[in-house]
């Protein structure tokens, strides 16, 4: 079963073909990091018009790399939501268009569910239920999962979600766009590393707050014998990654699952990567870092849970948001 799936919620024009839900045979993704570098984040109009103009040299370049023809395909998946309107449609409709050329089914897909399905494409096959922990630019979600489709939410940021705290801390700093790489880099480089920044530990809630600390950061960059920038950015890493890991860690031990799942372009970070590793004693999966930020081959592997919510591509829209019906947050928003 290979599926062509599309991705382009956000600021990353992607595509790939995936095997069985398992096997990325190809994953091509063309960052617009360039073009929105200048306003340090993503300008929606801007993105939805990027993606207009990678969309097809990329899924050219997904089948090539494959060694896939039209005629090797099964289904076309893309992402449905949640993500920027705008540039969703874009996707959407290309595959939408393209399935309905070929006279393939449609499979819409759920983009965080995307990232959790990216723990598929490894080696080992993660045991369910899980605890996933999906820490993005747009969401901070710890999430139940029992099994493909069937996610509760057990709790969330109440305001940044953690990748958006790494840009604009990155951004206090004066680092670029987006601001989760140059900033672990920058904080590696520390030579002092004793600054103790606060975490919000929102005890006996899965919830999660990233909005003091960034304060904090901004007050220890004004105060009159201000760290190095280093120092700053390292001490916020630890903060981050200390609250996402134990947090995440307490839960999974609790609700008694048999594996803890991280995903979503903040699961690329080094210190949240080892620390998480260090304290939960369940099995802990983590994507490499291609598969943690944006891609589509993560939408292929959650698609190819959902082929019973397959439709024709020339349904009505509506038909979409409700298909997919164990997605989490499915719909075009
Ligand atoms: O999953 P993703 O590619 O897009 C969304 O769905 O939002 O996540 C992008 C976010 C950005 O905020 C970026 O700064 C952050 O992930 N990020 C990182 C790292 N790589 C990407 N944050 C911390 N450390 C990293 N190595
Ligand atoms: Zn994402």
């Amino acid at each position: 079963m290979r599926i062509l799936a599309i991705e382009s919620s956000c600021d990353e024009t992607a595509a790939a073909v995936v095997a069985d839900g398992r096997r990325a045979l190809s994953s091509v993704v063309a960052s617009q990091d360039a073009h929105h570098a200048a306003t340090g984040g993503v300008v929606p109009e801007v993105a939805a018009r990027q993606h207009l103009r990678a969309l097809l040299p990329v899924v050219r370049r997904a089948l090539s790399d494959a060694e896939c023809g039209w005629d090797d395909l099964d289904a076309i998946a893309a992402t449905a939501g949640p993500g920027l309107p705008g540039a969703l449609v874009v996707g959407f409709n290309a595959a939408r268009g393209l399935a309905y050329a070929r006279g393939l089914p449609l499979i819409p897909v759920d983009h965080i569910e995307g990232h959790v399905c990216a723990n598929w494409l490894g080696e080992a096959e993660p045991p369910l239920p899980a605890l996933a922990l999906v820490v993005s630019g747009g969401h901070t979600e710890l999430l139940l999962m029992a099994e493909h489709g069937r996610f509760r939410r057990l709790g969330g940021t109440r305001d940044d979600a953690a990748g958006e705290a790494f840009d604009k801390v990155a951004r206090l700093l004066g680092l670029g766009y987006p601001g989760g790489p140059p900033l672990s880099a920058l904080a590696r480089t520390a030579q002092r590393r004793t600054l103790r920044l606060p975490r919000a530990w929102l005890r006996g809630s899965d919830d999660f707050s990233f909005s003091g600390l960034k304060t904090a950061v901004l007050h220890a960059t004004q105060a009159p014998n201000a760290p190095p920038a280093a120092e700053i950015a390292w001490a916020f890493e630890q903060a981050v990654a200390d609250v996402l890991s134990l947090k995440a860690a307490r839960a999974a031990e609790r609700e008694g699952v048999s594996a803890l799942l991280l995903a979503g372009g903040v699961a690329a970070n080094g210190c949240l990567r080892a620390l998480a590793r260090e304290r939960c004693a369940l099995p802990v999966f983590i994507p490499p870092p291609a598969l943690c930020t944006d891609n589509a081959a993560m939408i292929g592997a959650a698609a190819f849970r959902h082929l019973d919510a397959a439709c024709d591509p020339a349904a009505p829209l509506e038909v979409y948001s409700t298909a997919a019906r164990g997605g989490l947050r499915l719909g075009m928003r």
